[in-house]
């Protein structure tokens, strides 16, 4: 069991956000609907009954009163005539024919069965209905033996045998008797039919002259086959009122358990005579002389109904009184109920569902676009803004995750901006690393070179001394030409050694004002001039605003010198050479820019041409002392140097030389 649980719940778990929701307001819908429906609908069920219930209960003292109306009229017209002076003188004159007429006349004027006068112990005098039938006595019947006793008017219900109702009339046999009609439900009996009748009777004492008896007048309804109290219950309570077909109020009076006078129907839509009572209700009311209120099964349809005993003077039960009205009205009305009830129910659900509908899209829509934003920012598009579409939670979360994706743009960009910085300082921190290099390489060789440079100059010059006067006094040719060769190559050692001293040159620079311009123009003229340089375009660019400069404008010349030299061979004394003068933006240096259009540098070279004793010239004619010394100078001066080469195109040499610095 707790493994289905948890199986459900992840089932649940892996559902989508709207289904979630749908289940839940469904489930909640379904379990209030159905409760509440199922409650209302026995609330409302209970009551109906009860109200029927209720109402039966009243419609039964309803046809009580009718009921017993009617033994009051009998009584009444029994006592006023019994009061009557043609009865008093009547009787004793024994003038039976005048007695009888005006009895009968009595009789039919209020719709009596019978009307039958006695003596004083209750032997028969007049009989209206049956004239010839008289003399016989009547003082063992229950309510004329009760006047007979008592002198009073006495009423009631009583069984007449058949042998008692032959005497008052013919036709009241006929109209009591009935077969049974077989009735599924009913208590067996032994007799299948029913001879004698149900009566409302009255009799009254008649007095003579000193309040003597003399005589009893007694009076009947005939109950059997005669309808007027039961439709009287009909018309009077129920208004005559059908539902499909069928009247909505029955009455019945029973006599014993078989229906003896009634409005129920059978089958055919006669009154169904000579039914009988079911037997639960048989038990309750004849056996045990109860009242029974509930639903009962009466002939072909279901009634609400209510029985009650019909008793005699003796209180013995006789009969029953009954009236029920039709279930089927109330059923359908709750079976209506019902079907509205669940009409709501399922209503209910339809909104339910509507409303998830509804509620779940305003949910997931923005959901769905902060996915979308999601994915657009881990794509890397920082500046995607999700739609911000209400106040509520997702729109927080909506404004929060723009406000989030802002931050990061922000913090992006100041990481770039920092690797970008960081980029440029670490450029500069190898550059100033490889400048450092160079220049410890170029201070431990010159120190060693200076060293073998001063050790060779002194007997170098002795050489060189001494082969120009062995030159001079040389006589024959062969050895002159070799004393010649002699002076030659000791004579380019001694340049060799000069560039060596001039590199390692430990002596600061003699700093004066100077005008770099008037250096330029003196290295130019100085050069110009040279087979080199005859077919090579010059051009000069030089800002004379220039401001004057502290340095050693010899060391100067001699770095200019270097770098045009240098220029002039790279273009095989054939092309353009331009130099220009100019002050930085910041005001703080001079720059010297020399451009040449000769063979280049290439790449791999580029970082060695400052290196001491490095050429690319044969080694008549290179050093490799040039540019090394023009560095050295130039870093005394605390500026810079720097090169850009493009291999058969040409070279550019720019030298800085910082203003406004005097320094020893
Ligand atoms: N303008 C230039 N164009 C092409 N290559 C150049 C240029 N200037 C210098 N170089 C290269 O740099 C090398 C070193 O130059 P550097 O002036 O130090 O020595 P050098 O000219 O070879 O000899 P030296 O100057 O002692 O006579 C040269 O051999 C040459 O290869
Ligand atoms: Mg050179």
């Amino acid at each position: 069991m707790p493994q289905l649980f948890s199986n459900m719940t992840v089932k649940f778990n892996n559902l989508s956000l709207r289904t979630k929701l749908a289940i839940s307001f469904i489930l909640v819908v379904v379990a209030v609907g159905l409760a509440s429906s199922l409650i209302g609908i026995r609330l409302v069920a209970t009551d109906l009954v009860k109200r029927a219930q209720l109402k039966v209960q009243i419609d039964l003292n309803s046809a009580w009163m009718v009921y017993n109306d009617r033994l009051k009229d009998v009584e009444t017209v029994v006592r006023l005539t019994s009061e009557r002076f043609f009865l008093r003188e009547g009787i004793p004159s024994g003038n039976w024919d005048e007695l009888k007429r005006e009895l009968e006349r009595i009789r039919l004027e209020n719709n009596l069965d019978i009307l039958t006068l006695t003596d004083k112990k209750g032997k028969v005098l007049v009989r209206t209905r049956s004239p010839y039938t008289v003399g016989d006595d009547q003082s063992n019947d229950e309510i004329v033996g009760a006047v007979l006793k008592e002198r009073k008017t006495t009423k009631g219900t009583e069984i007449i045998p058949q042998k008692e109702l032959s005497k008052e009339g013919k036709e009241l046999v006929d109209q009591a008797f009935m077969v049974f009609t077989t009735t599924p439900k009913a208590k067996p009996r032994i007799k299948d039919r029913e001879t004698s009748g149900i009566m409302l009777k009255a009799a009254a004492p008649v007095f003579g002259e000193g309040s003597k008896l003399i005589g009893v007048l007694y009076g009947g309804h005939l109950l059997n086959r005669d309808y007027l109290i039961v439709d009287e219950v009909k018309d009077i309570v129920y208004k005559g009122v059908k539902y499909k077909g069928k009247d909505i109020g029955t009455a019945t009076i029973f006599q014993w358990d078989v229906r003896t006078s009634t409005n129920v129907r059978n089958s055919d839509g006669l009154r169904a005579i000579g039914t009988r009572v079911s037997s639960d209700v048989y038990e309750k009311v004849l056996e045990n002389g109860q009242p029974y209120i509930g639903r009962s099964f009466v002939v072909n349809a279901d009634y609400i109904t209510a029985y009650e005993p019909i008793r005699n003077i003796k209180e013995e039960v006789i009969g029953m009184l009954y009236v029920g009205i039709l279930e089927s009205p109330y059923t359908d009305r709750r079976n209506e109920l019902v079907l509205s009830f669940f009409a709501v129910a399922i209503l209910g659900i339809i909104l339910a569902l509507l409303m998830v509908v509804f509620v779940t899209s305003r949910i997931t829509r923005p959901l769905d676009s902060l996915v979308f934003a999601t994915e657009k920012v881990a794509q890397g598009d920082l500046a995607y803004e999700v739609p911000v579409q209400s106040s509520d939670e997702l729109g927080n979360v909506a404004a929060s995750f723009n406000k989030m994706t802002k931050v990061l743009q922000s913090s992006n960009e100041e990481i770039t901006k920092r690797t970008r910085d960081l980029e440029k300082t670490n450029k500069e921190l190898r550059e100033t690393q490889a400048q450092l290099i160079q220049t410890e390489k170029m201070s431990s060789l010159g120190r060693l070179a200076a060293g073998v440079a001063h050790e060779i100059n002194n007997p170098l010059t002795g050489v060189m001394t001494f082969s120009h006067l062995l030159l001079k006094n040389a006589k024959d040719e062969a050895t002159r030409k070799d004393l010649e060769i002699i002076v030659r190559e000791t004579t380019r050692c001694k340049k060799i050694i000069k560039g060596v001293l001039d590199f390692a040159r430990e002596t600061p620079p003699q700093r004066k004002l100077c005008q770099v311009n008037d250096i330029i123009g003196r290295t130019l003229a100085i050069l110009e001039p040279q087979a080199l340089f005859h077919n090579i375009q010059t051009e000069r660019n030089l800002d004379d605003k220039l401001p004057q400069i502290w340095i050693d404008e010899n060391q100067m010349e001699q770095v200019f010198m270097n770098i045009v030299l240098n220029a002039a061979e790279a273009m095989k004394g054939e092309g353009r050479f331009s130099i220009s003068s100019s002050l930085n933006k910041k005001g703080d240096f001079v720059e010297v820019r020399m451009e040449d259009t000769g063979m280049g540098i290439s790449k791999e070279n580029l970082n060695k041409i400052f290196d001491p004793f490095f050429t690319t010239k044969d080694p008549q004619k290179g050093t490799g002392l040039g540019l090394s010394v023009s560095y050295g100078i130039v870093q005394k001066h605390k500026g810079d140097i720097l090169v850009e080469s493009e291999v058969g195109k040409g070279t550019i040499f720019i030298i800085k030389l910082p203003v406004d610095k005097k320094e020893d």
